[in-house]
């Protein structure tokens, strides 16, 4: 059940620019809407709501429920008003006497063979039915309860988010369109005829063991209770809601947290959300609980040692500590001896002040972020291409692609959303390239499926990437007007000499990708034949040794073909966590202020300087590696980390664990004790994503609010906690609100001039730059010219990873996701999801898997150069062979114990990509019970 605070107009919007306006009249009144709008449509844009069962404007019309009906002047009988278009002139009536009646039928029917007991029901106040019942005037049923009916069917509770009620079902099918439609699973049917019609998940198993991804779009859909969360059944109907944005992923889709008293009973996608149009996935929608979970850290603590017992302090207590290890450490190392790491889950308001304090409190600019681990070839690659480090494109620009081009990511799983939106313009027509070393969902689904799966050997991205540039060249597929008019055609020929070399043929590079030439050279004309192609890569892209030549190498790719500044095309990043975008903008890096300006500006820091009142350090500071690395020489002493794991996210966790030992005075923020708490001296209890105001920004840069639906655990939401620190180091920070945060950051930053939160509250989010050139902010990115003026090309030579294969390590190790988990699974292994996805598991190609006498299910160490671990192996085709995967999401999986310490060339982000290892039968299931895991051996 959708919102109640949610205008339903029945049917989808049919607007597009070029439709002819119409004008009609209902009840008496005019109105002028697009051609094709339905009458229902029309109807309830006038205000005039005419009963409807089947009909919700998430979905095409589907007229099955009869409820609907009009008079049409000129129309014989009664047309259903959701599936008639208006047409020029009409005349319509959507109440009389005979309507009333015929309605009243229909709703006898439907009542008849439904339960009575609204009063008890879960949706009692929340139901379509039951609001239709009154609507039509329904009194009494004239059948009796007595005949065939529904009433006893049993209950399907085996999905662990919502139960499926079958004596509730009036078989109107909206949950089926929404499965297919705004899910794009397929999931359900409608099994039987007539009477005996029913809702079959898959081939009629229960949800829970169907294809459901548990993504509630049926739930949401239902008009009555027969699909109903769990928590709604628990606790009732909502008496409020507040409109927040998801804590999980980057595409930052908007919420309705429905709230009764301080506790959220459901969170409901909002239909007016930019970047999710009312849908969502089972982290955001579902799972949710762990910010109430028993394990929330609600006291601050505090120790000597890392062998020590923890300790509960106050606030006071605990803070003034923290402040006084900082100043101490600080006195007998020196200034450059602490520094910070700031959140990507935090709000962009709270990273802001973290590196505020690291600049003007700590007096250096040791700041860095977890998005160093991610997209950081991301932000220098766009911004040395097109001068701005984020995506070029919003979300909805992919309804206006042709050809859909996937890189190293896993969107239907990571970005399951904008998965879903990605699927639906493949449905309509759109053409899917996908590169990625293994069968990623996305390659063959229900009604998708790739043009071209590229399988590519981890770490050889570059190498396909020019290829595919050379036969745009060499087959004239280039656009040359584009690149005469928006490029720098000295740097482009330099660039065309270079990828014109044999060395970058389709065939010269087959043996290094493994991608057959014929196939390349097919998927690049493919990508270069069309009108509008759009990019978009995650993390197996960027994390590579070479990840910002990739990034630059698809971005000479696409200004090759014109693909840049319109709808439809772009180079796309999928970042993801929710705030990683933000974190980076917010001036998390040691060489950059707020906004990307550089350390060494004068003219940037001297106005940071005015506004703050200090003297801020010009010397570029330590990036999160190189923190660990002078720890181990002695030099750095003192962390603050806020709301992040690097033990378990950083690669090499042992190389961390050391340097971590070698620490003094480590403050660990967060709302949960992890891996990292184990080697911090300070605990500061942080805040959920629910528990504060303040602002996220999402992939496609949109600024979007945070609003506090509940207070926080442990007393105060993370920005007060920094102020917190601030001040007792001398360096206090005033702010009342977060919206006095992002007016400074508005004040200081020029692509954020135009955003306040009265902006934000208005137009519902914006997309930077927003400033006066673009007040309501920027949907594309590049229209017309580059933000740096000319677009520049850059020579991409393809250089082989350090990290190679050998006898003893023969196969490639690379990580990504899984739709229930996230990343390193601390907020979604405290929920309901930690049943879908126990483990993480090593998926091996059957052939690998049969040469070591590896069984689907049993127990294999995987070892690498720097550590070795334990999984449970799952034989799959959809590896290539030589080529094994697993997820990240439990600790005692410890992946990072594996990954080296090879990292991108320009911005350090690990190679997390491509580790060799070997993979062996555990002996017997006994000897590793009984073992150590190798990785306690190392803490
Ligand atoms: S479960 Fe709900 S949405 Fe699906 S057919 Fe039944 S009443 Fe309609
Ligand atoms: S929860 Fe989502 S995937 Fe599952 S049946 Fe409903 S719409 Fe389909
Ligand atoms: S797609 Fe991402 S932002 Fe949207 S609900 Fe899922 S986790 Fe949250
Ligand atoms: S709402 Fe039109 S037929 Fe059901």
């Amino acid at each position: 059940m959708r919102s109640q605070s949610d205008t339903d107009l029945g049917t989808p919007s049919r607007a597009n620019a070029d439709a002819p306006l119409v004008t009609v009249t209902i009840d008496g009144a005019p109105i002028t809407v697009p051609a094709a709008t339905s009458v229902m449509r029309a109807a309830a844009l006038l205000g005039h709501k005419i009963p409807k069962l089947c009909a919700t404007d998430s979905l095409a019309a589907f007229g099955s429920c009869r409820l609907c009906l009009v008079e049409i002047d000129g129309m014989r009988g009664y047309p259903a008003s959701c599936t008639t278009p208006v047409r020029d002139a009409m005349t319509i009536r959507t109440e009389s006497a005979a309507l009333a009646r015929l309605r009243r039928g229909v709703m006898e029917l439907y009542i008849s063979d439904h339960p009575l007991d609204c009063l008890t029901c879960p949706a009692n106040g929340n139901c379509e039915l039951q609001e239709m019942a009154g609507v039509v005037g329904l009194r009494e049923v004239r059948y009796g309860y007595q005949g065939d009916n529904h009433l006893d069917a049993s209950k399907d509770q085996s999905n662990p988010f919502f139960t499926f009620d079958p004596s509730r079902c009036i078989v109107c099918s909206r949950c089926v369109r929404a499965c297919e439609e705004v899910q794009g699973t397929f999931a359900l049917t409608i099994d039987g005829r007539g009477f005996g019609s029913v809702v079959a998940a898959s081939e009629n198993e229960p949800f829970g063991a169907s294809e459901c991804v548990s993504c509630g779009a049926c739930v949401q859909s239902c008009p009555t209770a027969a699909l109903t969360e769990n928590s709604v059944i628990a606790m009732g109907q909502a008496e409020r809601s507040v409109v927040t944005t998801c804590g999980y992923c980057g595409v930052g889709c908007s919420f309705k947290a429905e709230m009764k008293g301080e506790s959220v009973v459901r969170m409901v996608p909002n239909q007016n959300g930019a970047a999710n149009h009312g849908h969502a996935c089972v982290k955001g929608r579902f799972a949710w609980g762990y910010a109430t979970h028993p394990d929330r850290i609600r006291r601050p603590m505090i120790r000597a040692r890392i062998e020590d017992p923890w300790r509960e302090v106050s606030w006071e207590e605990a803070i003034a500590h923290a402040a006084s290890e900082m100043r101490r450490i600080q006195s007998r190392y020196g200034r450059a001896a602490i520094g910070g790491i700031t959140s990507s889950r935090c709000t962009n308001e709270e990273t802001y002040l973290v590196q505020k304090m690291v600049r003007a409190a700590f007096g250096n600019n040791n700041v860095d972020t977890c998005a160093r681990v991610c997209h950081s070839p991301t932000g220098y690659g766009l911004k040395t291409a097109f001068g701005t480090s984020a995506t070029t494109q919003d979300f909805d620009s992919v309804r206006y692609a042709d050809v859909i081009m996937i890189i190293g990511a896993n969107p239907t799983e990571g970005h399951p959303v904008f998965g879903s939106a990605l699927k639906r313009r493949i449905r309509e027509g759109a053409k899917l390239i996908v590169i990625d070393p293994r069968q990623t969902e996305i390659v063959k689904l229900p009604h998708v499926a790739a043009s071209y799966h590229l399988k590519i050997k981890p770490g050889t991205n570059v190498a396909l990437i020019n290829a595919m540039a050379q036969v745009v060249i060499a087959e004239g597929l280039a656009d040359l007007d584009f690149v005469a008019n928006r490029c720098d055609l000295k740097e482009f020929d330099i660039w065309r000499a270079f990828i014109s070399e044999p060395r970058n043929s389709p065939e010269a590079v087959e043996p290094i990708t493994g991608v057959p030439a014929a196939e390349l050279r097919a998927a690049a004309r493919l990508y270069a034949s069309v009108a509008n192609a759009a990019i978009y890569y995650g993390l197996g892209v960027t994390e590579h040794s070479q990840g910002t030549t990739m990034v630059l190498g698809m971005a000479n790719l696409a200004m090759l073909t014109g693909n840049i500044g319109r709808p439809g095309v772009g180079v796309n990043p999928l970042r993801g966590q929710n705030n990683v975008q933000g974190s980076c903008d917010m001036g998390s890096f040691p060489r950059e202020l707020p906004g990307y300006r550089d350390i060494d500006d004068d003219v940037a820091r001297g106005s940071f300087e005015r506004d703050w009142g200090v003297k801020i350090d010009s010397e570029i500071g330590f990036r999160i590696p190189n923190m660990m690395d002078a720890a181990l020489d002695g030099s750095f002493k003192g962390l603050y980390v806020q709301g992040e794991d690097p033990v378990q996210s950083e690669p090499d966790s042992a190389h961390v664990i050391k340097a971590l030992r070698e620490m003094e005075c480590v403050v660990l923020q967060d709302i949960f004790l992890n891996e990292t708490s184990k080697y911090a001296h300070v605990i500061l209890p942080g805040s959920s994503f629910l528990e504060k105001d303040g602002t996220f920004t999402n992939s496609e840069r949109r600024v979007s609010r945070v609003r506090k639906v509940m207070d926080p655990l442990a007393g105060y939401q993370d920005w007060q906690i920094t102020c917190l620190l601030s001040a007792a180091l001398g360096y206090p920070m005033e702010y009342s609100h977060p919206s006095e945060i992002m007016d400074e950051i508005a004040r200081l930053t020029p692509t954020f001039a135009g955003v306040s939160y009265e902006k934000l509250e208005r137009l519902g989010g914006v997309q930077w730059p927003c400033n006066d050139a673009a007040p309501e902010g920027t949907p594309t990115m590049h229209v017309g010219h580059f933000v740096r003026g000319l677009g520049k090309f850059t020579v991409t030579a393809y250089i082989p990873t350090q990290e190679r294969t050998s006898a003893r390590f023969p196969l490639i190790l690379t990580t990504g996701r899984i739709l229930t988990q996230y990343n390193v699974g601390s907020q979604t292994r405290r929920t309901a999801n930690a049943a879908l996805h126990a483990e993480d598991l090593l998926e091996i190609h059957p052939h690998d898997a049969d040469q070591r006498g590896i069984r689907d299910g049993a127990w294999v160490n995987v070892r690498s150069r720097k550590g070795a671990t334990r999984l449970r192996a799952r034989l799959s085709e959809r590896m290539q062979p030589g080529v094994v995967y697993t997820t990240f999401h439990h600790p005692e999986s410890q992946t990072n114990l594996l990954t080296t310490e090879f990292s991108d060339w320009a911005t350090n982000c690990p190679e997390y990509k491509v580790t060799a290892v070997e993979v062996l039968p555990v002996a017997r299931l006994e000897d590793y019970e009984r073992e150590p895991n190798p990785s306690s051996a190392v803490e």
